[in-house]
């Protein structure tokens, strides 16, 4: 059975659209847990467009279950990860021009970057995560610098057009599953995971932490819609 890692992003997104109070991404966190969310994740980026610093402090301080912090390996944010010490840090690329994470980190082309921040990280006590793609070379990359676990990528699955592309793109996840697996690291995946293509992820052998931001995010949106029209609307009738 995996468990569900809810991110919180795009709550900070909405908020971020009018630089106001709400909606506040730690009220969302207290009702994901509710809803019976296994950890929080937020991915304090650089360029700070959705979650801010103050967000992932009173979060360190409130969230009851795992919290989950996804950070870029450039040192000014693993002196945040050590200094808040999240549960976990999934150490993540980033480009400031993406609109979302692009791809996985390439632990082979950066290695001795993501050496150090694994290791400042492991200083701190804190556990790391690679977000990967599905390749061989990458996942034997993050067995050797010692990580708990790995996230595969599942963005090339979730955008394949045809069924025979998305087959193909499980096959690749199932066959950087079993790798992940066979080096007794832990088995986490995401990234643009819906109500619709989530189920074969979750049915991967020994799969654990599915994080999904975005549907959730987009759903709750429209699932509370007819609510809070009905409360302004008792308001001012
Ligand atoms: N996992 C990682 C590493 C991510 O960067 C993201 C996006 O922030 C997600 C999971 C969640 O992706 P989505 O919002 O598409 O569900």
């Amino acid at each position: 059975m995996a468990t569900l890692g809810v991110n919180i992003d795009h709550v900070a997104t909405v908020r971020q659209a009018r630089r106001t109070i709400e909606p506040d991404p730690v009220w969302a966190a207290a009702l994901a847990e509710l809803g019976g969310a296994d950890a929080i994740t937020v991915h304090l980026r650089e360029d700070r467009r959705h979650i801010q610093d103050r967000d992932l402090e009173v979060l360190r301080r409130t969230v009851q279950v795992k919290l989950n912090l996804e950070a870029a390996i450039a040192p000014a944010m693993i002196e945040i990860a050590c200094r808040v010490k999240p549960d976990q840090v999934t150490l993540v690329p980033e480009k400031r021009e993406e609109i979302t994470t692009e791809g996985g980190l390439d632990v082979v082309g950066h290695r001795a970057a993501t050496a150090e921040a694994v290791r400042r990280l492991h200083e701190a006590g804190i556990a790391v995560s690679l977000f990967l793609d599905p390749s061989p070379p990458q996942i034997d990359a993050a067995v050797d610098l010692g990580v708990a676990a790995v996230e595969l990528h599942t963005g090339a699955y979730a955008n394949a057009t045809s069924e025979k592309a998305r087959h193909e793109e499980l096959v690749e996840l199932a066959r950087g599953a079993a790798m992940v697996r066979q080096a007794t690291l832990g088995l986490n995946a995401g990234h643009g995971l819906t109500y619709r293509n989530v189920v074969p992820v979750a049915r991967l052998e020994g799969m654990g932490e599915l994080n999904i931001g975005h549907s959730i995010v987009a759903r709750a949106v429209l699932v509370g819609f007819t609510q809070a029209v009905r409360e302004m609307k008792a308001l001012i009738t």
